[in-house]
């Protein structure tokens, strides 16, 4: 039988520790306090957020044949719309693909090369600086640092710049901070790319889910693709903000036509289509009908989910302390004892044995350097929050004293 060594050294990759932690733990969790998705919906409860119950959401006459190759007119079609608050957008300028997973995917397969430079956005989801190593690319981290409040620091990005720089990868609003890149940083951001002719990725796959930052605030982020560069790519899907991830549908879009088709060869060798009834349940929901009910539900879900885990925050003020998020599912809260990390793995594994209640590890799933760091994803549906930090509470009144520290593990 092979071993996980045997199998490591057979792999180009390197493991991508999130997705595994997720897959080995989410099947038998009890309360999944760690899924990214708003609490997901089905089909009758997307019928039931339209606002014309009248119209079909897929008629089972329809061929299966592989649809239009880039994603259906009317998909896209409703996408540009979503890219077009300062500027039109041309359904042409939108690639669908299966999730925003194969959407980053594929910008970095048909863009990123050996010889290139490319820097990203940390922490964040490990594909998106991974798969460029991968690919050959040499690869810096633009680290966002706690004590900044997760901020990014644009001195720093100019001193990682580089003459075979082609790339700036950041992710809008960020996995796992539940931050975002401000509106003045990516002012400078776009600044710093054009004088540099580089390409910008945003990985804007939380979009809209901007639940604690008014969109009057100087900071709020408009949508990379809302700026005025042109050698600019955002990646986003249905999976998070919209609760859809059961449609694997994603997309790429570029008002570049340069960039756009550059993808699109790349995409030719590994999708050809997504699924036609993914596709029209997506243009569905992203419908005028359908949209706007889908979204206020989300944002009242986060809004109200948040409130109950500031106040698990706040009662154990001991033992943890966070960066409150503004957007997003996500959380990024760190714990200690007596002012030392705890293990956040031991912390987790041991949280799950006896509670049922599920979180993700920092240090395993996003970077040894967040030791004690723990995701919390919080848009599960409420109950499941309420009854898995009931549980929780009990655990750290009895259980969390006993966890090791980071440092003797
Ligand atoms: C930042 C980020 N990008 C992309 C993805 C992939 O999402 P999907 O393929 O479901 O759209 C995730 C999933 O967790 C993510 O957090």
């Amino acid at each position: 039988m092979k071993t996980l060594r045997d199998i490591m050294a057979l792999a180009k990759v390197v493991p991508f520790a999130v997705e595994q932690w997720m897959d080995e733990h989410e099947t038998h969790a009890r309360y999944n306090i760690a899924e990214t998705c708003v609490a997901s919906i089905s089909l009758d409860d997307l019928k039931e957020l339209s606002e014309d119950k009248t119209s079909e959401l897929w008629s089972t006459s329809t061929k299966l044949t592989y649809g239009t190759i880039r994603g259906s007119e009317k998909l896209r079609s409703n996408l540009a719309n979503l890219y077009s608050v300062k500027k039109p957008l041309q359904a042409d300028k939108v690639l669908i693909t299966p999730g925003a997973i194969a959407a980053n995917m594929t910008v970095l397969y048909g863009l990123v090369g050996k010889g290139d430079h490319v820097i990203c956005h940390y922490p964040t989801y490990q594909q998106l600086y991974e798969v460029p190593k991968s690919l050959g690319a040499e690869v810096d981290l633009w680290r966002a640092s706690e004590k900044r409040k997760w901020q990014l620091d644009i001195q720093e990005l100019k001193a990682l710049i580089r003459p075979n720089t082609k790339m700036i990868i950041v992710n809008n609003p960020q996995n796992p901070t539940g931050t975002i890149v401000s509106k003045p940083t990516l002012d400078s951001l776009i600044e710093i790319a054009e004088e540099h002719n580089l390409i910008i990725m945003a990985d804007e796959v939380y979009r809209p889910l901007f639940h604690s930052i008014s969109p009057m605030s100087p900071d709020f982020p408009p949508s990379i693709l809302s700026l005025p560069y042109t050698k600019v790519i955002a990646t986003g899907s249905l999976s998070k903000a919209y609760s859809l991830a059961g449609i694997r549908v994603g997309w790429i879009v570029s008002r570049s036509s340069e960039l756009i088709e550059a993808c699109a060869q790349a995409r030719d060798y590994t999708t050809i289509s997504v699924s036609k009834i993914d596709d029209q349940i997506a243009a569905y929901a992203l419908s005028q009908d359908v949209i706007h009910g889908l979204l206020s539900r989300n944002i009242q879900l986060a809004r109200r989910n948040l409130g109950i885990l500031e106040t698990f925050v706040e009662s154990f003020r001991w033992a943890c302390e966070w960066v409150k998020p503004v957007a997003g599912t996500t959380a990024f809260i760190k714990f200690s004892k007596m002012g030392q990390d705890i293990d956040d793995v031991a912390f987790c594994e041991k949280l799950m044995e006896e509670t049922g209640v599920m979180l993700c590890p920092g240090r395993r799933c996003f970077g040894e350097e967040f030791k004690g760091y723990v995701r919390f994803g919080f848009c599960c549906e409420t109950y499941v929050l309420d009854e898995g930090f009931e549980k929780f509470r009990g655990f750290m009144k009895k259980g969390y004293q006993t966890l090791p520290l980071a440092e003797e593990t």
